[in-house]
């Protein structure tokens, strides 16, 4: 079956339960699930439940498509993703932010927990992603030319430009100190050595996790605008000198919840109200 059908299959189902076009998507990363708690009139659906949907297997990600009002308008959630150290294939773990497009958000809102690598990005920093690196050494937009996306996509702006102020904005708002940098997006799932850390350095690196850029470049090939947030979980391999442990990236991330479903909600309303032309 083509993922055009598959799409056609899910929408079918979601359908059922929502009737309301979502204006914003959001990709909740580990343990940033408890954003949807700030929704009204939540409505969730379990993946399991929307075809052709893969469930999230990793300690820290539920497996929910969630939609809810924020402010005036819906918003689409997918609490807790796929990744591609999972063995999923790229279109998997793709799938359901290209459902997110297909119904109808023009802007998503991406989320991570990442290694700082930046001195000034500790454990407890929120980072407004500014652009990437995709060292995965995959890419969604490999295979036959696509219907609904130009061939060679320009990645210029991959994090939007407009959304970026939007989030500074609600940063000044809440006067919460908001970072800015680049996001190294890798395969895992070991972590990183030591040594792979200080070469993202040099190459530009102010972050690295395991997620994100795959989604995006999806996103920006088929026109949809793009902000991304990394909640700093970790001071990265080598330079906090532990060995690092996914129990800790989780109590860390949990420690953050606050501060982060503050920022994120209120980012979200200011771009929702930009969508609706307010
Ligand atoms: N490296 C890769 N992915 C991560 C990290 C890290 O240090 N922290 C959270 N996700």
């Amino acid at each position: 079956m083509s993922v055009e059908l598959e799409i056609a299959a899910a929408l079918a189902v979601i359908r059922r339960s929502v009737a309301t076009e979502p204006k914003l998507g959001l990709v909740l990363g580990s343990g940033l699930g408890a954003f949807v708690d700030q929704l009204a009139e939540r409505v969730l659906i379990p993946y399991r439940d929307i075809p052709h949907f893969s469930e999230a297997h990793v300690p820290g990600h539920a497996g929910n498509l969630c939609f809810g009002r924020l402010g005036e308008a819906t918003v689409a959630c997918l609490q807790g993703r796929v990744h591609a150290y999972e063995g999923h294939p790229v279109a998997r773990v793709v799938f359901g932010v290209r459902v997110l497009a297909a119904l109808g958000c023009r802007a998503v809102l991406v989320t991570n927990a990442a290694g700082g690598i930046r001195e000034d990005l500790g454990p407890g920093e929120l980072m407004l992603i500014q652009d990437h690196l995709n060292l995965t050494g995959r890419n969604p937009l490999v295979g036959p030319e696509r219907p609904d996306s130009p061939r060679f996509p320009d990645m210029t702006e991959a994090y939007d430009a407009g959304l970026r102020s939007l989030g500074r904005l609600a940063a000044d708002e809440l006067n919460l100190g908001l970072k800015e940098g680049v996001y190294a997006g890798v395969l895992g799932p070991s972590y990183e050595t030591p040594a792979e850390i200080r070469m993202l350095r040099t190459l530009g690196a102010d972050a690295v996790g395991m997620s994100t850029v795959l989604e995006v470049l999806e996103l920006r090939s088929l026109g949809v605008r793009v902000g991304g947030l990394s909640a700093i979980t970790n001071r990265a391999a080598g330079l906090a000198g532990q060995p690092l442990k996914h129990s800790d990236v989780e109590e860390v991330a949990a420690r953050m919840r606050r501060a982060f479903v503050e920022f994120l909600s209120r980012w979200s309303l200011l771009v929702v109200s930009e969508e609706l032309g307010g």
